[in-house]
Parts: structure tokens; sequence; C-alpha cells
């Protein structure tokens, strides 16, 4: 009797785990992805979406033999909406894999992916150490030290000496001018004042007009993408386009979404970046054409994080064979290479984060609208502030 029972209780338990199986495998990998889709971000969260569905559109929506589903989550750039969503994702959605957007997000999403052991792309965020906060997470963005240092030696080489720093006030700020510094005063260079400027509904007229005060030879700027315009409006009007002090940043300031509405302002203007849409490879130019087809405008840094984060995602289940336990899937995202819009890149296998090429790039106006116009390539640069540390 007892003996009956008990093989008739395996067998229900049998019949249960194939049940659960064969769901699982006809249900659709779902990939929620939280970031800002209103308030003062939106254009950011706007571009990696979009990039993100282009990528399903061209690759179809079905990976490995099971359907992908991807559930967007808007967190209006505010920290706690971001962890309540993932929260949701995980525990009500059940994804399979997350997205994280922004950096102040992404820093209080990282406990819950851990517990959650999800599989986790950081699409936006630029700030170093995110990737530090979840062993689940793996970057397809950048990092603001990957471009800061490489423009200080550029304006080192070209004669800079005395510079002055206008920074976003939060993390990606902070990092940008502290790796630009570093760079800048090795190279015999000094950096005369650091000007923070407010993130939220930023006026820089007033630091554009003090740091002209100073009277440096060179202005490195960061703006996080999205105030570009902003940034170019009031740089035209104090009168600094004409001034003749060298405006040099990270990619960000010369953002393809902004770009072709600031007129001759920004011509000139070097920078350091992993992406510009005049990128002259036919994969940029087909993914050019394709993104202002279905988005009606210009692809930018921002968007090939999204597009790009998708493709590791489908490389990944191909390599796993659908499996999306987190550590297999990790473990087959680590060292993956492919070739992007922006150039060639590759995951580090040791830090998770991204090692791309740093162009340098001049805006000029081409066919009548500005471009960032790589002149210069800096191949498979890794973090520099995760370098440092390992040494
Ligand atoms: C970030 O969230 O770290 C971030 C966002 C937009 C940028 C740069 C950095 O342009």
């Amino acid at each position: 009797m007892c003996r009956r029972f008990l093989v008739a209780g395996y067998v229900a338990a049998a019949i249960l785990v194939i049940e659960v199986g064969s769901a699982t495998a006809q249900d659709a990998i779902k990939i929620g992805v939280v970031i800002p889709m209103t308030g003062a971000f939106a254009p950011v969260g706007r571009e990696v979406a979009a990039g993100a569905k282009l990528y399903i559109q061209q690759h179809g929506d079905t990976v490995a033999g099971q359907k992908i589903e991807l559930i967007i989550r808007d967190d209006a750039g505010v920290p706690d909406n971001g962890k309540r969503l993932t929260q949701e994702l995980i525990v009500k959605e059940r994804v399979s894999f997350l997205g994280a957007g922004i950096t102040p997000t992404a820093m209080a999403m990282a406990p819950l992916v851990t517990e959650g052991k999800v599989a986790t792309v950081v699409m936006i965020s630029g700030t170093s150490v995110v990737t530090e906060r979840s062993p689940y997470y793996v970057r397809t963005s950048f990092t603001l030290g990957q471009q800061s240092g490489i423009i200080a030696d550029w304006a080192i080489q070209n004669g800079s000496k005395k510079a002055v720093c206008i920074l976003s006030d939060w993390a990606p700020g902070t990092e940008a001018g502290k790796v630009f510094e570093q760079h800048f005063t090795k190279g015999g260079g000094q950096v005369l004042d650091t000007l923070r400027v407010p993130l939220a509904n930023p006026d820089f007229a007033p630091f554009l007009q003090r740091a002209r005060d100073l009277q440096p030879d060179t202005l490195f700027v960061f703006v996080p993408a999205g105030q570009a315009g902003t940034l170019a409006r009031q740089y035209a009007e104090r009168g600094l386009a004409k001034s003749g002090i060298r405006l040099v940043g990270p990619g960000d300031i010369v953002d393809d979404d902004d770009l072709p509405g600031t007129g001759d302002t920004f011509l000139g203007v070097v920078t350091a970046g992993f992406y510009s849409a005049a990128h002259a490879s036919q994969t940029n130019k087909d993914y050019v054409a394709a993104y202002a087809k279905a988005t009606g405008h210009r692809a930018n840094l921002i968007s090939v994080g999204g597009y790009d984060g998708m493709h590791l995602i489908y490389q990944a289940l191909e390599k796993t064979n659908g499996k999306t336990d987190a550590d297999a899937v990790i473990a087959a995202m680590k060292g993956m290479k492919w070739e992007s819009p922006r150039g060639p890149i590759s995951i580090d296998p040791r830090t998770r984060d991204i090692v791309q090429n740093i162009y340098i790039r001049k805006v000029e106006k081409v066919n009548g609208e500005p471009w960032a116009m790589e002149f210069a390539t800096f191949e498979a640069v890794k973090d520099p502030l995760k370098e440092a540390e390992a040494q």
C-alpha cells in the first residue's frame, strides 16, 4: 500500500516536471528593460528602446527555437521606480533577462538582479562602477572614462595647456572629469577649475560665463545625451563659439540626436567617442538607414547600446541552446565579439564590461548638416578605471 502510494507520488512528480518543462519551452523568453520613457531622460530611453526594437525587427522574434518578448518599463529616471519595476518584472513577469538603463537606476536595481539571478544587460549607463554592482551585469553601452582620457591626451598633443571642466553633476560627470584631469595633468596641463551643472533642467549660461572669465585655452564639457541642443544654444549665445577657446569632450556633447539642429555652433569641435552616425562601415550605413526609416531621425550613441544589447542576448541564447540560467548566460556572454554599427566590440571576460574602439572626431558640415567625422582610431579600449584597479 505504502509502496503504491510512493510510486504514484513519483509518477505525479514526474508528470509535474514534464508539464513545467514543456510550459517553459512554449512560453516566450521575456526581456524586461527598465529605462526612462518620460521625464528629463526620455530622449535617452526612447533611443535605446528604438535600437532594441530595430534589432528584433531585423532578426525576428524567435531565437534558439523560442519566442522573444520585449517588455519596456518606464522608470521616468527615478531609481525607486526602477527598483519597484525590476521587482515586478522578476516576480510577476518572470523575465529571463533584464535591461538596465541610466546610472542611478542601474545602481538601485543591482541587488535585486543579484538576488533574483537574472542576466542583465546594461544598455545606457556610462559609469565604471555599475558593472561591479552585480555579477549578472554585462555592459553594451560605454564608460565616460573610455573617452575622457583619450580626448585629454589629444588636447595636450595639440597644444592645450589650461583647461576648465564643466560637468553635469552626477556620477558619469564626476568620472568624466576625474579621468580627463588625470590625463591632462599627467601631460603637463593644468585644470583651472571644475564647474558642476545641476543635472535636471540645466542652465549652462552662468557656468559658460564663469569658465570664460577664467581664460582657459580649452573647455572640457560633459553633458548627457539629450542636453547637447541646449548646450549648443547657450554656447552660441554666450559667444563662445567665436571666443578661440577650444571645446572638447566625450561624444555625448555632439550626440547625433541633437547635432543636426545645432547649425554651425559646433563646427570644428573635437570629441572622443565610440559612436558617430557618420562611421563609414557598411554595417553602420545599413543601421543608420534602417534606424531613420523606423524612427524618422538619426541613430545616436545611446541607440547602439540597445541594438547591441539585443544582439548579445540573442547570441548568448544561441550558445546556451535557449537556456536562460543566468550563470550559463553570463558565461556565454563573456568574451563575445561582434561587428557593431560602431565598429568591432567585445565583452571583457574579466570585467563583463564593453571593449570598443574610441574615435577622435571633428564636427564638419557634410551635405548641409553637421556630423562628427572620425579621423583617428584607438582600438579595443577598455574601461581605464577598472584597468587601473587591476594593476
Ligand atoms: C548614464 O546613465 O550613465 C549616462 C546616460 C547618458 C549619457 C551618459 C551617461 O549620455
